[in-house]
């Protein structure tokens, strides 16, 4: 069953089914003020960080996802009454039509109901600390009409977001107010009158306004049937305590074919309503913020084109999975209707793993998460597995976003930093190689030799930082010459302890591989041998260690019983060592082979690779949490969406571009938009995970946008199967498709330089280059930086 489509041209997903089988999301805002939105205007703001600048309620985990940003509308004559969006009113499918849009940063919806035609456009302009709400009522029926229009939003308790489950004290520390057109909330603890301030201002002179969300609502009422609208009257009331929300209501009378745009303004700061309402009253500035935002996102995404024989991966390479790997590279994981601002911080490993997918589009957030990073690594070299990247910002006096010291307690050093107990063996690795791919896109080689702190104290250069990662999984090593698994490594729930993880020392090899290519681009030819040695150990670890006859081991536990062999029934196939011992070159041709026709054998399925199989069915704390995760669930065999690229990858280097596609098309959302009630989440966002054949979901996917499955199955298709890949001195093209491709083209920006690059597959091959033409001259191997400025013509035969 399908509920919308894909409208390529104008970068939208139009949802023309309201009922989906679960609400649809999208992000807007590109900078600190940000909402989480649904196909139903349900979902919450927040200002810079969901947990500790919540700017609107949002209740999560019940069936519906209110409350949300609402317009009312009512006819003054018949007393009838719904919403832009479908909920919360729910008027029947049978009378009224509802269309959404979920673009880049915007939402727009729309509804048409009894000749009247409605449209609200949410977004937030750039450079602004606000949302706006873009309304139009048109009245195409032929007869007068009088419409009221009512905004809603109920205002979060306080800024902290899980003050709204206590009502002990939140329920008398807020209040709003109300002057012309505008309702202000506040805090009586408010230290800033910036943050914690928020209003909703209206480009109408209103009629009526209500800041008491019980007095809107009315007693034993929900958002479905307002007593102000229903009454078709707010209580004009603003006071200290209870509840808060923001309601402006305006009456209208249409003529026929008339129509009318008014503009609401959510945001931020004391006083701040009055001015941004002059503002916005002027719709000129109104339209020019909504085109900045068409253009933001015209900017970034024109940084790689492509066009092929498949459509719907070209969607979502184009479109869709950029704007879900910068999203997550912005908010991490903390802002979704899943995570809906119970943490704040970074995830180590997440988000050295997401800023690997970003440096064309997003340099400066790239380069600001890396450092991020730096400054969250301790002098031992390992990472803190959580953190708050404000701690160790020198420019930061405060801790939280926050200003209230009295809400957000400073935690004391030893709560920052974590020891080797707590450590995850594969976090601080992540980082090494997402160093190098910044300054390949960049060019930026000084930033190897910037100066930055450690989270414990003391400084190094961010090259010196690289080495001591390497160093410190060198000297955490077990028995067999492999990486210990620690707290965790990537898999969260694979809790080795002082047993050895595979993954681990495939990663710790990639790293050193990766670090030996900077030493030697810089000269630091020692380093280079260095490293060089520590790799070609580790590959023989791995080699003499690891290999199980058909597939690799995914690790060993601390009593020696190995994990992943071929003589267990459970857990048995693991795809994360597996893809690793491939990527990371450890695997001989001939071993690499079997391993990925083993992960075909015994991971793959309809909807992409299971983690693992059979998935685990008796607790076994040797491995970890894993074994106690229902079977078929998140990490314990079900399609564990972050690792699938992974595979991609392995299968693009193994040259079997089939291969890859047939687990790529597994995967991919847009395969699913018909069978949307199957895979229950929304068609233009991966997931977390996709239930495994061991449950009875199976093909359900969960969690959808943030996830490190957009920027790793954006970087294997960019990288490895369109095969665009940027060095430190050029630019590589080396693509692996399916051979029935006859080709497909690429528009790269690449250090200001644009490269139009045409392959062709003639010989219709799956991998390998027998020509490359740059500006009309045959060129070998790299295509060399080109002058900035300079548009280029690239083909590249493959044979
Ligand atoms: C979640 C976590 C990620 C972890 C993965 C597997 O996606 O965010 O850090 O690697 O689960 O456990």
């Amino acid at each position: 069953m399908r509920f919308g489509y894909f409208d390529n041209d104008n970068r939208e997903y139009v949802i023309t089914r309201p009922d989906t089988p679960a609400p649809w999301t999208n992000y807007l805002g590109t900078e600190k003020f940000a909402t989480v939105i649904s196909n139903h205007a349900g979902g919450y703001s927040f200002y810079n960080s969901p947990e500790y600048n919540r700017v609107t309620k949002f209740r999560p985990n019940f069936t519906f996802d209110r409350p949300g940003h609402y317009v009312y509308l009512r006819d003054d004559d018949s007393g009838d009454y719904w919403s832009i969006s479908w909920q919360p009113v729910a008027k029947s499918l049978d009378e009224a039509e509802y269309v959404v849009r979920h673009g880049l940063s915007y939402s727009k919806f729309e509804c048409d109901y009894d000749r009247i035609k409605a449209e609200k456009t949410l977004f937030v302009p750039k450079g602004e600390d606000l949302q706006i709400w873009d309304v139009r009522i048109r009245n195409n029926d032929d007869r007068p009409r009088r419409i009221s229009a009512f905004s809603y939003v109920e205002f979060s308790f306080s800024h902290i977001a899980s003050d709204n489950q206590n009502h002990q004290m939140s329920l008398y520390s807020s209040g709003t107010s109300y002057e012309d057109g505008v309702i202000e909330y506040d805090l009586y603890y408010n230290t800033d009158e910036y943050e914690g301030w928020y209003y909703l201002a209206s480009s109408f002179d209103p009629d009526s306004y209500d800041g008491s969300r019980d007095n809107f609502l009315g007693a034993y009422r929900d958002e479905s049937n307002p007593l102000a609208v229903e009454q078709g009257q707010c209580s004009n009331t603003a006071k200290t305590c209870y509840n808060q929300c923001g309601s402006l209501h305006k009456a209208f009378e249409l003529q026929p074919g008339e129509e009318v745009r008014f503009v609401l303004v959510l945001g931020l700061g004391k006083g701040k309503g009055q001015e941004k309402r002059a503002k916005y009253q002027d719709f000129a500035n109104v339209d020019a913020a909504f085109a900045d935002i068409k253009s933001h996102w015209d900017d970034r995404l024109s940084r790689f084109q492509v066009s092929s024989p498949h459509s719907e991966l070209d969607a979502m390479t184009n479109i869709w999975t950029l704007y879900q790997a910068e999203t997550c590279v912005v908010w991490s994981r903390f802002a979704s209707f899943i995570e809906v601002g119970g943490r704040t911080g970074l995830g180590y490993r997440d988000t050295a793993q997401d800023a690997m997918a970003v440096p064309h589009t997003n340099a400066p957030m790239t380069r600001k998460r890396i450092v991020d990073l730096l400054r969250g690594q301790v002098q031992a070299g390992y990472g803190l597995h959580l953190f708050d990247p404000d701690w160790f910002d020198p420019e930061k006096e405060d801790v939280a976003p926050s200003k209230s010291p009295t809400v957000v307690p400073t935690p004391s050093d030893d709560d920052k930093i974590h020891g080797i107990e707590d450590t995850c063996s594969d976090d601080a690795l992540w980082l090494v190689p997402t160093i190098c791919r910044y300054v390949q896109e960049t060019g930026d080689t000084a930033f190897f030799d910037e100066v930055i702190t450690y989270a414990d104290g003391g400084e190094g250069t961010v090259y010196e930082h690289m080495t001591r990662v390497l160093d410190f999984s060198a000297k955490y090593i077990g028995q067999s010459g492999i990486c210990l698994g620690l707290r965790a490594d990537w898999n969260d729930c694979l809790n080795l302890g002082g047993g050895e993880s595979a993954l681990v020392s495939f990663l710790h090899l990639w790293a050193c591989e990766a670090f030996v290519e900077a030493a030697q681009h810089l000269g630091r030819l020692d380093d280079a041998d260095t490293y060089q040695a520590m790799a070609d150990r580790v590959k023989d670890a791995c080699e003499t260690q690891l290999w199980d006859g058909d597939w690799y081991l995914r690790g060993i536990t601390k009593h020696g019983d190995k994990v992943g062999t071929h003589t267990q029934d459970e857990g048995k196939v693991h795809l994360e060592s597996n893809t690793w011992a491939v990527i990371s070159g450890a695997a001989s041709q001939e071993r690499a082979v079997k391993a990925m026709d083993s992960v075909d054998t015994w991971l793959a399925s309809d909807y992409g690779l299971h983690l693992n199989a059979p998935s685990f069915a008796t607790p076994n704390d040797d491995i970890g949490f894993v074994t106690r995760v229902y079977q078929g669930v998140k990490e314990n065999g079900a399609i564990f969406s972050h690792p699938n690229p992974w595979a991609w990858v392995a299968e693009a280097k193994l040259g079997r571009g089939d291969r890859a596609m047939k687990f790529i098309d597994g995967l991919l959302p847009a395969n699913y938009n018909d069978l949307a009630d199957k895979r229950v989440a929304e068609p233009y966002s991966y997931c977390q995970f996709v239930m495994g054949r061991d449950h009875e979901d199976f093909g359900r996917a969960n969690h959808p946008w943030l996830t490190g499955s957009a920027g790793w199955a954006y970087v294997a298709t960019t990288n490895y199967i369109y095969g665009v890949r940027p060095g430190f001195n050029g630019l590589t093209v080396d693509p692996c498709i399916p051979p029935e491709w006859d080709g497909f083209s690429v528009r790269r920006e690449w250090r200001d330089a644009v490269y139009q690059i045409e392959v062709k597959n003639p010989n219709h091959v799956s991998k390998g280059v027998i020509r490359i033409e740059l500006n009309g001259e045959v060129i070998n191997g790299e295509i060399p930086v080109q002058p900035a400025g300079s548009e280029n013509n690239v083909v590249v035969t493959l044979g």
